[in-house]
């Protein structure tokens, strides 16, 4: 009798390296880096439901008038287009970056990311963006719900006021005061309170905390990670 060769069958499987973790952990930034050093390609299942956020912004200003029929109809507008080392969301075929990463989408996005049927949206393009090709996907349940195969797993965590501080570098091109890292602090602990539920970490997944490590540490250590897995 000859068994089924499920081991080639497993080296066969594109490859997925799922990145998680708590608000500003870096995941972001340090997928796409990896993406870059291994040739694959960058899917930020954020940018996601950030635009999707975005889109219901510009149908309904208030938040508290949604609905998730309403933030769908919206989200029509949303186009995900393939570069050549990652994915950019766009808004009626127009790039968007800062509407995406303004404050307005940040404070109303867990309510987004809350409904069901966003997340199947969202889950979906992921999956489609995946299809065929090598990728470093980035998100909070990304080892989990939506590739629980991947065969590379990563959760990123750091210490908050690390994170913070490292967000607001990022925003303001200079070194923050303890004033504005301490507010930010606030503002993404209470960010990540709000994500709790969809924020899974894969039993499996490969814990790194990054308070301590220089961003080409941690991506030395995921590319590393991966490349074993891939001999
Ligand atoms: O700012 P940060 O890097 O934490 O967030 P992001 O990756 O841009 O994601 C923005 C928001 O989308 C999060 O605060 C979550 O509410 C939601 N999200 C999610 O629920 N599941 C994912 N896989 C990715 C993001």
């Amino acid at each position: 009798m000859t068994l089924p060769d499920t081991d080639s069958a497993e080296r066969r499987r594109p490859l997925v390296v799922a990145i998680d973790g708590p608000a500003a952990s870096g995941k972001s930034s340090t997928a796409k880096w990896v993406a870059s050093e291994l040739g694959f390609r960058h899917v930020d299942s954020g940018a996601l439901y950030r635009a999707a956020t975005a889109a219901a912004l510009r149908a309904e200003p208030d938040p508290r008038r949604w609905t998730e029929d309403g933030v769908l109809a919206a989200a029509a507008i949303v186009t995900l287009v393939p570069g050549e080392r990652s994915f950019e969301a766009r808004l009626e075929g127009a790039p968007a970056e800062e509407e995406l990463r303004g404050s307005a989408v940040t404070s109303a996005v867990s309510l987004v990311a809350k409904m069901p049927r966003v997340r199947a949206w969202v889950n979906d393009r992921v999956r489609a963006a995946a299809e065929g090709h090598a990728v470093v996907v980035d998100g909070r349940d990304m080892g989990t719900a939506v590739f629980p195969k991947a065969r590379v797993k990563i959760f990123l965590v750091a210490d908050p006021w690390e994170r913070a501080k490292r967000r607001l570098l990022q925003r303001f091109e200079r070194l923050p005061t303890e004033a504005e890292i301490a507010e930010e602090t606030d503002a993404l602990v209470r960010r990540d309170a709000k994500d709790e539920a969809q924020t899974q970490r894969a039993s499996e997944a490969v814990l790194i905390d990054t308070t301590y490590l220089t961003q080409r540490e941690q991506v030395e250590r995921i590319v590393a990670l991966a490349r074993s897995v891939m001999r």
